[in-house]
């Protein structure tokens, strides 16, 4: 089979096509039915089926005979600690858990936040709760108590399951009183809390409220799996949005399972039984799909990595995990090679290491340039394979189909669209562009199993935000063409989301926290260039009339003020005080002028700007904090 036939056969008969792909996984009912077209531009995948996630991940390995094989090696650099879990030890850890989670009162349906670092109890806390049927949403460790809070209120879990600490290079991470903090913010109050006490830090337990993670499972019964309807919400994953309230995207049972496990031979090329490594953290789509399911789901070895690409401790580290843990194919975002090659940029660090094991690197999480895919090509001696997807797809929506074909790589582009996508470039009114020309990224619904089948508790959002702008079609939020060749380039962002060391975060969600401190009248936010990090956030603010204190007073409160209302991962450590902002008549910021500003890229301002003389006074204040560098 070829790429080409296969986008071909999925075209010509998608729900033949998908149905196929459905037999590689356990139905305790298996689908009828592929698709369930459920009115107005509203679609579900396999919702007549019975399934479990965790049965699908873990138990039919054991099932099969694959007990003894390792499920999850966690590599904690961090801590200096190693250790291998097999599928049986899996299968038992996470049934004890499921079962004392069932004993406590988690049935199918409740929510359970999990807020955990990268140790393996964080896959088992999932798996624990797609074993009963319950809905996980895990929210990253770099997130602040206050964002914490925003998503217990909407998600309004019955549990939260929280490791004592998090381990950052820098510095020990308590998570324990974010937990508490965010819970005293909250309105909704979490039943109970599940405390994985580490040994770096062991955290205070609140009496008649949390639990530690052993005591709380002793003597529990261990739970079966239990069958969920395939349109059941196995998870729900937050993500920012143009505005400051994230919005909860939901993945459904059964075309997660279907889509993911097509995944792994198709585009990462890995057979059961090889190790597959994304470095990622959980708290991201890409850790959900390929540090926890994705790889689980197909019989792999997976890694769990507690560290970071340089400085725990050197920029060897990746070469170390690859060759000692037998590292077939890797994943990680251009961010972390480009750390690595900043650090080591003749690729010193690699000689001390046998890296024939490993096949291609994968990047995605943000656009990879080419210096990097070069860089990494040279180093590696080995196919550097660029994909494009976003926590909403869950999985990649353009990517090179090794398993099946490796396609000519063409630095820049992430290749070609994968079944289930039919991919066009629209112009502002809808109208499809021509080939090589830039527009709108738009996706013809149905979208493919495993993709959003709406938001959480906001419906009306999801159609506002995906399906509104091109009827009958998903919008990527991404701009882009197709060449001649049919492969695929992302450019850019359409709207006021950046992507920091791929980390996706709203810039509105900024400008709304700015606007909370007393003295600031105004203020934007926008993404400038960064090197290492892809994109980083600058702040401009516009002082309330009569504050007359230093404005390197207010801007440092600025940034305190973001690190805490959002937290260290929105990385805003930039911010100026300007008298005013360019906008246009209307009204409207010209955040994109801005940004060319602070990248140094020559522009021209648009027509409709208000008072052009605005501009030099932003080029002054951005020469104040060192930009354009
Ligand atoms: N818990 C608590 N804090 C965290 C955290 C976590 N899980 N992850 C990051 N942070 C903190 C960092 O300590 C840092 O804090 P600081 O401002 O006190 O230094 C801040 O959040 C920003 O972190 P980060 O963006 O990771 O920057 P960095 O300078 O520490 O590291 C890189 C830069 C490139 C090495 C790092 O971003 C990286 O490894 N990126 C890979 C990206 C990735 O995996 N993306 C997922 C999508 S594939
Ligand atoms: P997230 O939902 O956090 O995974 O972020 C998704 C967004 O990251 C996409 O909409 C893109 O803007 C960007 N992105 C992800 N992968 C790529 C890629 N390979 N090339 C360009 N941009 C990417």
């Amino acid at each position: 089979m070829r790429y080409a036939d296969i986008y071909r056969s999925w075209k010509d008969d998608p729900e033949a096509y998908w149905l196929k792909q459905a037999e590689a996984i356990d139905w305790d009912e298996a689908p009828t039915k592929a698709l369930f077209d459920r009115g107005n531009h509203m679609y579900e995948w396999f919702a007549d089926a019975k399934v479990n996630t965790c049965y699908n991940a873990v138990d039919r390995h054991v099932a099969a005979g694959r007990g003894e094989q390792v499920a999850i090696i966690h590599d904690s650099p961090v801590t200096g600690t190693k250790h291998h879990i097999t599928y049986a030890e899996l299968q038992s850890r996470v049934a004890n858990l499921a079962g004392a989670l069932r004993a406590k009162g988690v049935e199918k349906g409740d929510r359970v936040i999990i807020y955990m670092p990268m140790v393996p109890e964080a896959l088992e806390a999932m798996l624990a709760c797609t074993r009963i049927g319950a809905i996980h949403s895990v929210v990253f460790g770099g997130f602040s108590a206050n964002e914490l809070a925003v998503r217990i209120d909407d998600c309004t879990p019955k549990a939260i399951i929280a490791a004592s600490c998090g381990i950052e290079p820098s510095r020990v991470v308590h998570y324990k009183p974010l937990v508490d903090g965010a819970i005293e913010q909250a309105t909704h109050k979490p039943d109970f809390c599940v405390i994985f006490q580490r040994d770096q830090e062991v955290a205070n337990l609140i009496e008649g409220r949390d639990v530690d993670w052993h005591a709380f499972q002793y003597g529990a019964e261990p739970a079966d799996c239990l069958p969920v309807e395939g349109n059941h919400p196995a998870y729900i994953l937050y993500t920012s949005g143009t505005t400051g309230a994230p919005k909860g995207v939901i993945r459904a049972t059964a075309g997660h399972l279907v889509a993911l496990n097509w995944t792994m031979k198709n585009i990462y090329n890995v057979d059961p039984g090889d190790v597959f490594w994304a470095a990622s953290d959980v708290g991201w789509v890409v850790g959900h799909s390929y540090i926890c399911y994705a790889p689980l789901i197909h019989g792999n070895t997976t890694i769990v990595f507690e560290g970071k690409p340089v400085g725990t401790p050197d920029a060897g580290t990746f070469w170390r995990v690859i060759s000692e843990h037998n590292v077939r194919s890797f994943f990680t975002a251009p961010t972390a090679i480009r750390a690595v090659k900043r650090e080591d940029p003749n690729g010193e660090l690699l000689k001390n290491y046998d890296l024939s094991c490993l096949n291609a690197l994968y990047l995605a999480g943000e656009r990879a340039d080419p210096d990097t895919i070069h860089w990494a090509q040279k180093v590696l001696d080995k196919p550097v394979y660029d994909h494009w997807w976003q926590t909403e797809t869950g999985c990649a929506i353009a990517a090179n189909p090794v398993g099946v074909e490796a396609l000519a790589v063409k630095v820049g582009s992430p290749t070609v669209p994968m079944p289930g996508y039919d991919i066009e470039i629209l112009a502002e009114d809808g109208t499809p562009k021509p080939v090589g020309e830039l527009g709108a990224i738009a996706i013809k619904l149905p979208l493919p199993p495993g993709t959003l089948p709406t938001l959480w508790n906001a419906e009306d959002r999801f159609r506002k935000s995906y399906l509104a702008t091109f009827p009958g079609y998903y919008e990527t939020g991404d701009a882009g063409l197709i060449d001649e060749d049919g492969y695929l380039y992302i450019m850019a962002r359409t709207d006021d989301v950046i992507n920091v060391a791929g980390h996706r975060l709203s810039t509105g969600l900024m400008e709304e926290v700015l606007a909370g401190h007393p003295d600031v009248a105004e203020c934007a936010v926008l993404g400038a260039k960064d090197q290492l990090k892809g994109q980083v956030p600058i702040g401009f603010v516009c002082l309330t009339k009569g504050v007359d204190r230093p404005a390197a007073d207010i801007t440092r409160e600025c940034v305190a003020l973001v690190r805490d209302k959002i937290g260290p991962v929105a990385a805003f450590k930039l911010a100026v005080v300007v008298d005013r902002l360019p906008k246009t008549r209307s009204g409207k910021i010209l955040r994109r002028t801005m940004a060319s500003l602070a990248d140094g890229e020559t522009f021209k301002p648009p027509a409709t700007i208000d008072d052009p003389a605005i501009l030099d006074e932003i080029a002054e204040a951005l020469k104040t904090i060192g930009y354009p560098n």
